[in-house]
């Protein structure tokens, strides 16, 4: 589909072009699909329903393709050459305000920018930052713990990433209050819109650090990136706030809602629970294998010509969506996959995406997780969800768990 054909949709939804054929199209929200409040997962998962093909076409979101199997999900997100990065999600939608690289570029515009953070996210650095999510996390826990309840996506949660990203960009504990209301901004917008009021709060608050690192210069990631070159000229200002935005924003509501899957698993499940107790060195496991089950990123790729994927016929500019969910749960990739076996062979999965944009902070977010899990179940082995109290998630370009209110026996 072209962008002249998009502008042609009514309330997002577009008209039928002529190269797709009517048995590919199902009309099926993919960032709303039915009964995604009550499971996110699941309510994804029906695309596994033998009706749906393999590959097929909706005409929501301004009309887009939907590969729904493990295999095309990690295949498409690799092939930078027949599937570009330059749009990410439905509907099209105008190039961001700065350009945010790496994620936005093709190679090899693309090795360039990300060849500049990588460092920040190599086993040395990651090591660091788990020091200080755990000193945090144990800190947390001990404030928790007393009072037999929280929410644990505000009161946990949240915290850990931007711990994170201020040791990566080296600010103060004075702007701890304002990131945390910009990543409760981003994981529970009040309204959808919200998200962007957050995202250029962040891109002013970034330019302002850059200009304080120009000033007075650290050993900090924004330093790096105000010292550091592409194609031999120093990056612009624009492309730097973009960088560390991306970087906050990467890791932030995609680290606290697979925390608060992790956890809202574990609440529901005293025999996996009793598993990681009794057995802590299962918990990198755990973590993988609750990452294979629970994924969250629903963005695409744009074609960059006509082409014949599979059989399908695809045109220029058409975009496909690449529901990670989907490749975790599909049982031609897994067995039993809606099961949760920490003893499960190290899965291969889409939950960071695959290929050059292969996502930076994977070992990050893995590590905090891993923090939870080992800081929090030490403290507190048995908890469960609050009688009555909310649990609502929502599908979107990212899966999101709106709340997780928890309980356990003080004393
Ligand atoms: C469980 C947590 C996380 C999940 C599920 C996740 C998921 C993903 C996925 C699927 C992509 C690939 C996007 C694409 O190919 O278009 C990605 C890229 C990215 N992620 Fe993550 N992510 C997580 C944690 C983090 C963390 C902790 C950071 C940084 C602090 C981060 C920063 C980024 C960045 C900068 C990119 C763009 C990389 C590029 O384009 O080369 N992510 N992430």
């Amino acid at each position: 589909m072209t962008a002249a054909q998009t502008d042609n949709s009514t309330n997002g939804r577009a008209a039928i072009p002529a190269h797709v054929p009517a048995d590919l199209v199902f009309d099926f929200d993919i960032y709303n699909p039915p009964g995604a409040a009550e499971d996110f997962h699941l309510a994804l998962k029906q695309l596994h329903d033998p009706q749906y093909p393999d590959i097929f076409w909706s005409p929501c979101n301004g009309g887009h393709w939907v590969a729904t199997r493990g295999e095309d999900i990690h295949r498409i997100f690799a092939d930078f050459e027949h599937f570009s990065s330059t749009r990410l999600t439905v509907p099209k939608s105008n190039a961001p305000p700065v350009p945010l690289f790496p994620i936005f570029a093709d190679p090899p515009q693309h090795t360039a920018y990300r060849s500049l953070i990588n460092a920040s996210f190599a086993p040395k650095a990651v090591a660091g930052l788990e020091a200080k999510a755990r000193a945090l996390a144990v800190r947390l826990v001990e404030e928790l713990k007393p009072r037999g309840k929280c929410d644990f996506v505000v009161d946990f949660a949240q915290h850990l990433p931007i711990e994170v990203f201020m040791s990566i960009v080296d600010v103060p504990g004075s702007d701890r209050k304002q990131l945390l209301e910009w990543a409760e901004g981003m994981v529970r917008p009040k309204q959808p819109g919200d998200v962007h009021i957050t995202i250029g709060k962040i891109f002013e608050y970034a330019a302002q650090k850059i200009a304080e690192r120009r000033k007075s210069p650290g050993d900090d990631l924004i330093t790096k990136l105000t010292r550091a070159e592409v194609g031999g000229r120093p990056l612009t200002d624009p492309e730097i706030v973009g960088m560390v935005s991306l970087i906050l924003i990467g890791g932030m509501d995609t680290v606290v809602t697979a925390m608060s899957f992790a956890a809202l698993f574990l609440a529901r499940s005293p025999e996996h629970r009793r598993q990681l107790v009794e057995s802590p060195k299962l918990i990198p496991k755990a973590v993988d294998e609750l990452l294979r089950r629970f994924p969250i990123v629903n963005q695409g790729r744009c074609v960059r010509e006509d082409m014949v994927y599979k059989g399908v016929s695809m045109k220029a500019g058409d975009m496909v969506i690449l529901p990670t969910t989907l490749h975790g749960l599909d049982e031609r990739a897994f067995p039993d996959p809606l099961k949760v076996d920490f003893n499960r062979p190290t899965p291969m999965h889409s939950t960071f995406g695959n290929g050059p944009h292969r996502c930076p902070g994977s070992n990050l977010g893995r590590t905090e997780l891993k923090v939870f899990m080992e800081e929090w179940l030490q403290r507190i082995p048995d908890f469960e969800l609050q009688p009555g109290g909310k649990i609502e998630m929502r599908s979107g370009v990212n899966g999101t768990l709106y709340g997780l209110p928890l309980q356990w026996k003080v004393g």
